[in-house]
């Protein structure tokens, strides 16, 4: 599910990296812990995103979900932003015990337009099929900045008891 209301407010990537400088209009509820990390925007960095995935996450099914989604949103801000013209993509990942939820969210270059979140059935032709994944897979989706930066992110559940090596 889009909330719409996210769609907004505005965030920077600078130079040596991608830095959300302007917070959520509407942001989440404070995480348990959270990790963030830049990678270069190229598609070779993916296997670098998904190895710091596996690192931090311990092995549940939930997991596959997780890294399916970052690949998805990752490959996005490479396709369809600055990033993929020599620039960055961050991962963040946000995790709250109670309730139990993890959000993974990429911040990228930015684009004229914003992502182009699925209203029906699974596109049939080329294309469109990565947003469509994401939000069968998570619970709650959104995005919001502009052609300076942008970000993604992805929200779905995650046992309490499956602590994360992220922090506390
Ligand atoms: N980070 C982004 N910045 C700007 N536009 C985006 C971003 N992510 C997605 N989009 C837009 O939303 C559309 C849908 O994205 P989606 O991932 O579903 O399909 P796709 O990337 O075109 O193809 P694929 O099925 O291979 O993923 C894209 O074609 C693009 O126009
Ligand atoms: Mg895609």
């Amino acid at each position: 599910m889009t909330l719409p209301a996210m769609r907004q407010g505005r965030c920077t990537v600078a130079a040596d990296g991608p830095h959300v400088a302007v917070p959520e209009p509407r942001p989440c509820p404070p995480a348990t812990a959270q990790r963030r990390r830049s990678f270069p925007g190229a598609a070779a960095e993916l296997k670098h995103l998904r190895h710091w995935l596996a690192g931090l996450l311990p092995d549940i099914p939930a997991r596959d979900d997780v890294v399916t989604i970052a690949v998805e949103l990752a490959t996005n801000a490479v396709r369809h932003s600055a990033t993929g013209r020599g620039g960055f993509f961050a991962a963040e990942i946000s995790w709250r015990r109670h309730p139990g939820v993890l959000r993974l969210a990429v911040t990228d270059g930015g684009a004229p337009q914003g992502p182009r979140w699925p209203t029906g059935a699974c596109p049939l032709g080329e294309g469109g099929r990565g947003l469509y994944l994401v939000s069968a897979l998570a619970s709650r989706t959104g995005d919001y900045g502009d052609h300076r930066s942008r970000q993604v992110w992805a929200e779905l559940p995650w046992p309490a008891e499956a602590s994360p090596r992220i922090g506390p």
